[in-house]
């Protein structure tokens, strides 16, 4: 095996990406930002968020002085949240306990909030050249296929076995950019090459001592994660809308879409009407509900069940305006606001939740089923 790196080196060289917009700068600052939002997110999503998440904090002293709502907003629509929450924290550590200046060794960038071993081991071979294996979903992939091995990649043992075969695959000699070059070329096979559903075998450059290949067993390698049951949950998303105006509730800091700014939940079976003269002291009269759409995060699955309610102020209908929102099971929140469209494109909202929003124009509105 020990031409196996150079294979990799030489095939990206030629074949592999070279102008992703990350690609050429050995500034840890922006390869940690690059490969933070690389972490769940594709390619091509990230190079318009991260162009703009950088003209926006250009550097890390900018990020850390950010308020963590500005941070939010231009993170919002990447999903996985608590990756910005993580940002803004490790923005923070840099600038009080590294004086500023952004690491770029592997194992203090692996002391970063949000930074794995992986993550620290690609920001600081693209940042330092330093001879760090990554193992990340698509390197996974191609290793376990290289090499025969059988498991699910999620599992700890799996896992740790792939960590040895990447460390031992390295490159064994660092310097004029090989280890940038294997790391890179390790992205790019398992991203264009080596792919899930149909892999082009033909083109892969460590296919001929493939073992996947050889035993005919591409299609079964890796072991798909072993199914697992997600809890279902149900709830309705509530657009109470007054004079143009949308209501807008900032989330508690934990939880899903934590700290972001999103439409009032309430639990189904509820009268949404008591909902919002308790929580937000408004009187709802004319109510619309609209088609139901699933949300699937992490370890639930979420049916989003949303109501348009028009809103009138509580005090013309006798509400006390001392004792609204005080109702004992209102979640806690940290703020309302009622927004117009554009404020609320602005503050960022969770990506199901905008494009709600954006299937209220007054075509979309007429598909909507008035409830009773
Ligand atoms: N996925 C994770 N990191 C990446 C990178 N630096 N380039 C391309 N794809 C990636």
């Amino acid at each position: 095996m020990r031409d196996f790196a150079q294979r990799v080196i030489d095939w990206q060289r030629v074949h592999g990406r070279h102008s992703l917009p990350w690609q050429g700068s050995r500034d840890p600052y922006r390869l940690w930002l690059a490969e933070v939002m690389l972490q769940q997110t594709q390619v091509a999503t990230v190079a318009t968020y991260y162009e703009r998440f950088l003209a926006t904090f250009p550097d890390v002293g900018a990020l850390a002085l950010a308020p963590l709502d500005r941070v939010l907003a231009q993170w919002s629509g990447l999903g996985y949240y608590r990756r910005a929450h993580h940002l803004h924290a490790a923005a923070r550590t840099v600038m009080a306990r590294h004086g500023g200046t952004f690491p770029s060794d592997a194992a203090t960038l692996a002391t970063l909030p949000g930074v794995g071993r992986s993550t620290a081991a690609a920001i600081a071979a693209f940042a330092t050249g330093a001879p760090h294996a990554i193992l990340d979903g698509n390197v996974k992939r191609v290793l376990a296929r290289h090499a025969g091995i059988e498991g699910w990649p999620g599992a700890a043992r799996v896992e740790a076995a792939l960590w040895d075969l990447a460390q031992a695959r390295l490159p064994q000699r660092a310097g004029d950019g090989a280890i940038e070059a294997y790391t890179q070329g390790m992205m790019d096979l398992g991203a264009a090459v080596c792919t899930r559903a149909s892999p082009r075998c033909g083109e892969c450059p460590v296919a001929h001592d493939c073992v996947a290949r050889r035993t005919g067993r591409t299609a079964t390698l890796p072991a798909p994660r072993p199914v697992k049951v997600l809890p279902q949950r149900a709830v309705h998303v509530l657009a109470i809308e007054r004079g143009g105006r949308l209501l807008f509730e900032r989330r508690p800091a934990r939880g899903v879409w934590g700290g972001l700014w999103s439409l009032p939940e309430c639990p189904l079976g509820v009268d949404v009407h008591d909902v919002a003269r308790s929580r937000f002291g408004i009187v709802t009269t004319k109510t619309h509900s609209l088609s139901a759409f699933v949300h699937v995060f992490t370890h639930f699955r979420l049916t989003l069940h949303p109501l348009r309610l028009a809103a009138h102020d509580a005090a013309d209908h006798g509400v006390d305006p001392m004792t609204a929102g005080a109702a004992v099971d209102a979640p806690r929140s940290d703020g309302i606001a009622w927004w117009s469209r554009a404020d609320a494109e602005a503050a960022g909202l969770p990506a199901p939740i905008r494009r709600l929003l954006r299937s209220f124009d007054p075509t979309a509105a007429t598909a909507a089923t008035p409830a009773s």
